[in-house]
């Protein structure tokens, strides 16, 4: 045999293979993405670099205006389909609710980016238990629910891609964001985990998990910002590029910025008491 000479079932397979590429690696115009908490902070970010790429839109949340004037300006600006559902997340059944949506709007969901959610601020018995639950609610089950049902749909269809926002919180255990820290200590975990359940099926997980950045977050939560958090501030356009970056290679997890880089490697050097110890106090003016 010469090298010249191609072998039939080798030829086959690449065929298949160059076959089956096309078929569920969409290029990213023809992609559809699904982004929570599309009507501030990260979210609009995370809508503004995915359009940029070319890929079509659902934006949830519940205020509608804002996602109103976002998907009007990225479609001006980037020739993109986008869909506007105003929904409340914190509630069970969320998952199959929004996949009901999306099916009735005609679009396969490709990319998932599970971005909804809040802390509160506080001591934990100072909270009204109302609100800690329906904070889990969403940072957990919503996000658990939309993964699972989203996942299931791309598995199916042999390609995806979910982001789950976590938060460096979700590193060590944090004084006066105790239910907060501990909802994303759960994010960090699902995410790892399902990426390593999800990759033969050419679904990739990923989890960013960013330090304190300038959004909504901390005037939702009810925390005024301290001289670290001051400090350690990042714009959130580069954090939602560093997770989405993440994404598309198929990293598992990541953390953005060296501040809270260093922050999660000191941990490795650091008793978790003192851990505990060290992010109550810079969560103190
Ligand atoms: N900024 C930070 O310092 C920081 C750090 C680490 C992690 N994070 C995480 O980043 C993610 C995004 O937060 P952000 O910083 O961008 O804060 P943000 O500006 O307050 O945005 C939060 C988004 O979540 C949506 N949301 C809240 N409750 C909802 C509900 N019940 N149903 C549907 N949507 C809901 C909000 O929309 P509506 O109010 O319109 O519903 C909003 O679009 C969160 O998961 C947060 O925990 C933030």
């Amino acid at each position: 045999m010469t090298n010249s000479h191609k072998d039939p079932l080798t030829e086959k397979i690449k065929l298949i293979n160059t076959g089956i590429q096309t078929m569920t690696s969409p290029s990213t115009s023809q992609q559809w993405a699904l982004i929570t908490g599309a009507s501030s902070g990260f979210g609009i970010d995370f809508a503004t670099l995915l359009a940029e790429q070319g890929v079509n839109l659902v934006l949830a949340a519940r205020r509608t205006e804002p996602m109103v004037a976002l998907a009007a300006s990225l479609r001006a600006q980037h020739n993109v389909q986008v869909h506007v559902e105003a929904i409340d997340l914190a509630h069970a059944g969320v998952g199959l609710e929004m996949k009901r949506r999306t099916d009735a709007l005609g679009v396969r969901i490709d990319v998932l980016i599970n971005n909804a959610g809040y802390g509160i601020f506080g001591d934990f018995l100072e909270q009204p238990l109302e609100k800690t639950l329906n904070m889990l609610q969403l940072n957990m089950a919503s996000l658990t629910e939309l993964t699972h049902v989203y996942g299931k749909a791309m598995k199916q269809h042999g390609y995806g891609k979910i982001l789950l926002v976590s938060s460096i919180g979700g590193y060590q255990s944090t004084p006066l964001y105790a239910a907060y820290s501990a909802s994303k200590a759960y994010v960090v975990l699902l995410g790892e985990a399902l990426n390593e359940e999800l990759e033969p099926h050419n679904v990739t997980v990923s989890v960013l998990s960013p330090g304190i950045t300038a959004t909504a977050f901390l005037a939702v939560s009810g925390q005024k910002a301290t001289a670290y958090q001051r400090l350690a501030m990042m714009q959130s356009r580069p954090v939602a590029k560093i997770g989405l970056d993440a994404l598309f290679k198929g990293v598992p997890s990541v953390v953005p910025g060296i501040v809270n880089k260093l922050t999660i490697f000191s941990n490795r050097f650091t008793p978790r008491r003192l851990q505990s110890k060290i992010a109550g106090m810079l969560m103190k003016n």
